[in-house]
């Protein structure tokens, strides 16, 4: 297939599997996701998320089906060449680089670079940093920010790689709320202005239901519900998924999620739960 210059890429994922040994994680995965748009998944701990854009990205080989990238299937795409096409910013807790933010930041070109290329390079890692207000970084060592910066340095250091296709594992999950709205919005922006497809995991419901073109909503290893925010950000899903009641509000065509409470979940939990109001009643 000829893809016109320019033109988003498309992901196709064909029945995915996945079992770490033997334990199935993901469960019969099919989606297709193209365009300059911004995707949400969401889902509980554990569901799957880390683990389909790992399959994705490459990181993990599906057990069974395949992920197609314009219509390649990924397996037979080489990895400096995917890394020119898709990029990852991967969950940051971990992170560790005995580098300043400048040379942190110019992993990121290093599917782009070439021989004469590093000034070019390295205008591009000071625009980054300059778009995410990070510029005062640059000489910093990583290893000294906080959780944070650190954060938006991964971020930088994605954006740079100049993906057609865009992961994000949790980007915004040790933002404050400022910069959590700040930066989604700015995803969203270059979904619309670069034509990335921006694919992101999210445990900020809100803030995907307001930003995200499309949500793909994760349960027991299988997609649950997939469709725009209004339709899968529901009361009736939220309770089957996360096990919590709420009421769901429109906010200027945006769903709003105020949490209520944390439905019972089994037996053992009812009996605690139980036991534990009859306690606080007696005290
Ligand atoms: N390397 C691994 N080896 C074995 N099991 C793993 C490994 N990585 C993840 N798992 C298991 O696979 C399941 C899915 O994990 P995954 O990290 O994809 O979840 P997640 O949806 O991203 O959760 P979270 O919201 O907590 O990040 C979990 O039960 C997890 O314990
Ligand atoms: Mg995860």
């Amino acid at each position: 297939m000829i893809r016109p210059i320019g033109a988003p890429l498309e992901i196709k994922i064909e029945d995915v599997c996945f079992s770490y040994s033997s334990v199935p994680v993901l469960k019969d995965i099919r989606a297709c996701l193209s365009g300059n748009k911004l995707v949400s998944i969401l889902g509980p701990n554990g569901v799957g998320k880390s683990t389909l854009i790992h399959c994705i990205n490459k990181i993990l080989s599906p057990t069974k089906g395949v992920v197609l990238l314009d219509g390649a299937n990924i397996d037979e795409i080489k990895l400096k060449e995917l890394a020119k096409q898709i990029g990852y910013v991967p969950y940051s807790a971990n992170d560790s680089f005995p580098l300043s933010v400048v040379d942190t930041v110019l992993i990121g070109r290093h599917p782009h670079s070439k021989f004469g290329s590093l000034d070019h390079d390295l205008g591009i890692v000071y625009d980054t940093l300059k778009m995410l207000g990070i510029s005062n970084l640059a000489m910093r060592s990583f290893n000294e920010l906080s959780a944070g910066q650190h954060q938006k340095v991964m971020l930088a250091r994605g954006l740079v790689q100049e993906p057609k296709v865009l992961l994000l594992d949790e980007p915004t999950s040790n933002l404050d709320v400022r910069h959590q709205l700040d930066v989604t919005k700015m995803l969203k922006h270059l979904s619309r202005e670069k034509g990335i497809l921006v694919i992101m995991i999210s445990h900020d419901i809100n803030i995907a239901a307001k930003y995200s073109d499309e949500i793909i909503m994760m349960h027991e290893g299988s997609i649950y519900a997939t469709g725009k925010p209004c339709d899968v950000i529901t009361k009736e899903n939220l309770s089957k998924v996360y096990g919590v009641s709420s009421e769901v509000i429109m906010d200027d065509g945006v769903p709003h999620v105020i949490l209520k409470d944390a439905l019972p979940m089994d037996d053992t939990f009812n009996e605690f739960y139980s036991e534990n109001n009859t306690q606080a009643e007696i005290t």
